[in-house]
């Protein structure tokens, strides 16, 4: 139905208002119509556009094609409408995106000017930033969760690594714990091979010795020569066989304590009598600092004794002649505590942590080796912690050595069978 005047005037009025940017335009590009909503949008105002070439407006297109005018060319050569996004720099030097439909007009009025282009857009500027940024927020996402990806799949590939490397070390310990035991029993059994006949050897020495009067002075010397080295022997074998039955005994579970109730203090004098010889002879100077009255003890004695005796051992082995060997003792919330110290050669620091090892020693100078194999500090360590007890050592060289030993007062429970 055609338009009454009036009503064209109406539509004319409503475009010219609109909020969007309206433009219209004839087949030469001379500006027949710019809405409200162009002026708002590219910053020029109808009164500045209408009459005006579209190639003449302050508009400038960041790429090719962008140009009112040739938007209107292409629609027109292709009979059609054509949506394009441009970026133009406005009169105020500003930038804005705007998104232009073009449609090609037919003039009813005018046939000359029959032929035209109506344009309308957006200003789209603020949605392109959005996209910017959310593009960029979408690029920054990929990227991290391409990083995620990766770290997890090291992660996964570590956590493999680890857990073949965990039964590595695994089947390394059961290896090292066989080996072990092999050698706990091959020392076992090399102790027991020494031990038998060196047994007959120290016998029928004694019994030539104390039983045939006729043997000469010189023949008997010989025999105290052997008696002696027999006896050296026999104590070594023993110790090591000890050493051997315990950590096997450790290692299978099967170790048995034998706790009894007895004075530390009464038992540290008795072992110290043993040592008198070994303290004279070095010109030594014992000091004896037990504190007053019994200090009782609930453990197995036979094995504390032991404990005393190689520390007490070292003091005189590793001191120097006329050092000094201070033994002390006391108790403290429920523990009892022995130090052993001496004024001797003392242990380098790095030596420290590996003491303890079995068959570890600190390699002295040639000619000063005292004698010994290195078990007893091994075998003191194995002593202490099967009491659930300590024992730490400060040592300086040239200074000398403090073994600190505490343990609980009483062994709650026998343990082992
Ligand atoms: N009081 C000490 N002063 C200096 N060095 C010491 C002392 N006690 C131990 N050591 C060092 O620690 C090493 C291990 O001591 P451990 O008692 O186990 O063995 P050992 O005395 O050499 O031999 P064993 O006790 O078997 O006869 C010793 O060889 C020695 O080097
Ligand atoms: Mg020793």
């Amino acid at each position: 139905m055609p338009l009454i005047a009036n009503q064209k005037d109406l539509v004319c009025s409503a475009l010219l208002h609109s909020n969007d940017g309206i433009a219209v335009a004839d087949a030469e590009g001379t500006i027949l119509l710019w809405s409200r909503g162009a002026e708002r949008i590219l910053g020029i105002s109808p009164d500045d556009a209408v009459n005006q070439k579209l190639l003449s407006l302050p508009l400038e297109p960041l790429e090719e094609g962008g140009n009112f005018f040739f938007i209107m060319e292409k629609a027109l050569a292709v009979k059609n409408s054509m949506d394009v996004v441009s970026t133009l720099k406005g009169p105020g030097g500003s930038l804005v995106t705007i998104a232009i439909n073009a449609t090609p007009v037919q003039f009813e009025e005018d046939p000359e000017k029959s032929r035209g282009c109506a344009f309308v857009f957006k200003d789209i500027s603020s949605m392109q930033k959005r996209e910017a940024k959310l593009e960029k927020n979408i690029n920054f996402l990929e990227t991290y969760l391409a990083k995620f990806n990766e770290a997890q799949m090291a992660n996964m590939k570590m956590m493999r690594e680890l857990a073949f490397k965990r039964k590595e070390v695994v089947e390394l310990n059961a290896a090292l714990h066989a080996l072990n035991q092999n050698i706990c029993g091959a020392l076992e059994d090399i102790s027991h091979e020494i031990l038998s006949p060196l047994a007959n050897i120290i016998g029928y020495s004694n019994l030539i010795k104390s039983g045939d009067e006729s043997i000469s002075e010189e023949s008997r010397e010989f025999l105290d020569l052997i008696l002696r080295s027999g006896v050296k022997i026999q104590s070594l074998a023993q110790r090591v066989l000890d050493v051997s039955k315990l950590e096997a005994a450790i290692e299978s579970g099967t170790i048995a304590l034998n706790p009894c109730q007895f004075d530390l203090n009464g038992f540290i004098g008795e072992i110290l009598s043993d040592f008198q010889i070994p303290i004279a002879e070095k010109k030594l100077q014992a000091v004896i600092n037990l504190g007053k009255g019994p200090l009782t003890l609930n453990a197995d004695m036979v094995m504390i004794g032991q404990v005393v005796s190689n520390l007490v051992s070292n003091a005189i082995k590793y001191n120097s002649k006329e050092g000094k060997i201070i033994v002390e003792s006391g108790e403290e919330d429920g523990f009892v505590w022995l130090r052993v110290s001496d004024t001797g050669i003392g242990i380098p620091e790095e030596e420290l942590p590996r003491i303890f090892d079995r068959f570890h020693r600190v390699r002295q100078g040639k000619g000063q080796a005292a004698p010994g194999i290195g078990i007893g500090l091994n075998l003191v360590k194995s002593i202490v912690e099967l009491h659930k007890g300590t024992i730490t050592v400060n040592s300086r060289p040239g200074e000398g050595s403090a073994f600190h030993v505490i343990l609980p007062r009483e062994q709650l429970e026998r343990r082992g069978l």
